[in-house]
């Protein structure tokens, strides 16, 4: 109780932090965090997610298909992007887009995320799990009950919370997709559910 109440000295704790504060960048290590603080700091202001423009069709585009070369995720062409351009969302750096999404309802309570992708220059800083969160928050708005996705990134998504489910848990109508997918008859994506919280 005593080593406790040690803990809630004010003037002891304040001046500790005055002094730390004080000396934080006489030591490499806390020039180092000071750096690695500021420099978190200004990308996370740089860095922004907003609904996709027409303008970021070429974009949205090329990086998908940088991917889908690599068997990473299905194609998408100008046409199929532009009809759905309201789905979808991108992550912007600089007034640079760096990475896009798409939320497609598909019944009264489900939607699906899909079209996920990072440019790989900016992959792991959290841009991913931010366009995610951000459709997960806009299907809240818009009244549905689960979000699914299917993927070749299971662990990615459940980072998120979104949990395993057998595909024929899936209505059919999640499988029009499929007729343009090269892989139709020995799918290797994984099927997940989020439940979104309103
Ligand atoms: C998969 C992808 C969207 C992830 O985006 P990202 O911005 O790199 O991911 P984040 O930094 O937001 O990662 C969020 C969490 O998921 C983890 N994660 C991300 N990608 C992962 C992967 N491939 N495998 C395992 N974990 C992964 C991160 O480590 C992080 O975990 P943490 O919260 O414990 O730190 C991105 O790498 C990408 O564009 N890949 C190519 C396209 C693709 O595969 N799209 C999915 C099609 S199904």
């Amino acid at each position: 109780m005593r080593a406790f109440a040690h803990f809630f000295k004010p003037a002891q704790n304040t001046a500790f932090f005055c002094s730390f504060l004080q000396n934080m960048h006489k030591t490499p290590l806390s020039t180092l965090i000071l750096v690695g603080m500021a420099v978190f700091f200004c990308y996370t202001l740089s860095m922004e997610i907003r609904d996709a423009k027409v303008t970021d069709v070429p974009f949205i585009h090329a990086l998908i298909s940088s991917y889908a070369q690599l068997d990473r995720m299905l194609f998408r062409s100008h046409a199929d992007i532009y009809e759905n351009l309201q789905q979808f969302k991108v992550a912007i750096d600089n007034n640079t887009p760096i990475a896009c999404c798409a939320l497609q309802v598909v019944w009264k309570d489900l939607a699906e995320i899909k079209s996920i992708a990072v440019d790989k220059s900016f992959a792991g800083k959290g841009i991913g799990r931010e366009l995610v969160e951000a459709h997960l928050a806009q299907a809240s708005d818009l009244g549905l009950i689960k979000v699914f996705t299917l993927t070749l990134e299971p662990t990615f998504f459940e980072k998120i919370g979104f949990e395993i489910i057998h595909k024929d848990k899936l209505p059919m109508k999640v499988w029009s997709d499929c007729a343009r997918c090269s892989k139709q008859d020995h799918c290797d994506e994984t099927a997940m559910i989020y439940s979104v919280h309103s």
